[in-house]
């Protein structure tokens, strides 16, 4: 029996599709196929923006034909959307179609829900409030070797007033560090060379007396040639401390993704993040001060309510000043139960279409910038795939950067050392030395 999963949102949805899959293969449905092929097509939806959920809806809404002529097909629809409230009924209503509606807190669940399907003709509905277990011990199909994801905490404690992620995926709870070592241990032992670790705020973790910092020096002390790296920092959680484990492991990637979301002090206070535009600049000025060499990515929201053109600008300023090496830019998109849909003064489209715009075009302007400052130097990448197109390998990094190059054997899984020879946007060229 095949399978097929369709994927939204970020990586932590990713990782959750891997896990999807681990269970779909204790079910029986034991290779990946086209969607037209497949004996069940999972869903894993994300809404942390509106144009995500659209995305899925019309997606989902595509299957009605496929379902008519293939009555024997499962269809089932997972993830963040299906936990918000009142959308499972939406989409049991919109789509009768679907089989199996499951949320994020019961993914462990899937397997049985599957065997309900199987023994009864209706559908399948399970979407618990809140998580009661975490999903640990869910053995996930890994489909980005030589990178591994390894989950370190689940769920949101921040409540960011745009923000839909602490409703639907609950409070935040962190695994056992011993738990993770291990995991971490397994990978490497079988051959992952690069670990990242996951949380909505990584910064956060804790498991009795072991802080963030204290995980990261213990895993980065395991034996062996591979590369860490964790996403996301919150920048009011950015310690010193961190900064030194940092420094201290060459197996850390000097790579920070500091999610910023705006330059003004005012915006950011209604965004409730709790850190100003000082403080997050005093915690980049510190990484560049102890590691000159590092580099900074972040996140960028245009269009929060009230948000003036002059603090529009303040952003445009900080990622000048904050010298992003590349950034993920977002127009604000409202979420129903968030308090951001409610503040008055919602900015038109236009005027955020036009923001993001003048945004993109400076972030790109200074990744171009800074990609062409790499021609003439070696960098090791870990080399990740072929692409067919270009006829070349390639692979990243540990800033990010996408490396291209040409080589007679496959080298997959290695880490290469190129000369750089040419820069364009976030990829460099080159040959192996
Ligand atoms: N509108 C736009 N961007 C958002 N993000 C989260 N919620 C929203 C929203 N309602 C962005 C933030 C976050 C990233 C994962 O998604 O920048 O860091
Ligand atoms: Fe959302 Fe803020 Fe939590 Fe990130 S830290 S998941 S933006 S509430």
């Amino acid at each position: 029996m095949k399978y097929h999963i369709v994927t939204y949102g970020c990586q932590m949805n990713v990782h959750e599709s891997e896990k999807i899959a681990g269970i779909l293969q204790t079910a029986g449905y034991k290779t990946v196929s086209p969607l037209e092929e497949a004996d069940i097509i999972v869903f894993n939806t994300c809404c942390i923006r509106e144009n995500a959920e659209n995305h899925a809806f019309g997606n989902i809404g595509a299957l009605k034909k496929l379902k008519r002529q293939k009555k024997e097909l499962i269809v089932a629809v997972g993830g963040c959307m299906v936990q918000e409230e009142g959308k499972a009924g939406i989409l049991k209503e919109k789509f009768p179609f679907i089989d199996i509606l499951f949320g994020t807190h019961n993914l462990n669940e899937l397997g049985a829900l599957i065997e309900r399907k199987r023994a009864q003709k209706k559908a399948v509905i399970s979407v618990p409030e809140e998580r009661a277990e975490t999903e640990d011990g869910i053995l996930p199909v890994r489909t980005s070797y030589p990178n591994a994801w390894v989950n370190i905490t689940y769920g949101c404690n921040n409540f960011c007033t745009y923000c839909i992620v602490p409703y639907v995926r609950g409070r935040e709870r962190s695994r056992k560090k011993e738990e993770i070592l291990a995991e971490v241990r397994e990978l490497v032992k079988n051959g992952y060379k690069e670990i990242t670790l996951l949380g909505q705020n990584v910064n956060s973790y804790r498991d009795g007396e072991v802080s963030f910092p204290t995980l990261l020096d213990e895993i980065a002390s395991i034996e062996g040639k591979f590369r860490l790296r964790f996403m996301t920092s919150h920048p009011k959680d950015f310690s010193a401390e961190l900064v030194s484990v940092m420094k201290k492991h060459d197996k850390i990637c000097n790579l920070l993704h500091l999610p910023a979301q705006s330059g003004s002090d005012r915006i950011l206070q209604l965004m409730n993040r709790r850190y100003t535009r000082e403080k997050y600049l005093s915690g980049v000025a510190l990484l560049k001060r102890e590691i000159p060499d590092a580099e900074i990515t972040t996140d960028l929201i245009v269009g929060f309510p009230t948000e003036t053109e002059a603090e529009f600008e303040e952003t445009l300023s900080l990622v000048k000043e904050a010298g992003f090496s590349s950034a993920f830019t977002f127009i604000y998109s409202p979420r129903t139960g968030t308090k951001a849909a409610e503040m008055e003064g919602q900015i038109p489209e236009e005027v955020s279409k036009d923001r993001i715009a003048r945004l993109i075009a400076l972030v790109n302007a200074q990744t171009r910038e800074k990609s062409a400052g790499y021609v003439g130097k070696r960098v090791e990448i870990l080399c990740e795939d072929y692409d067919e197109k270009k006829g070349l390998y390639l692979g990243r990094d540990e800033r990010g950067r996408m490396g291209y190059f040409e080589s007679d054997k496959n080298p997959i899984g290695e880490f290469v050392t190129l000369e750089i020879t040419r820069a364009n946007g976030i990829s460099l060229y080159g040959k192996t030395v």
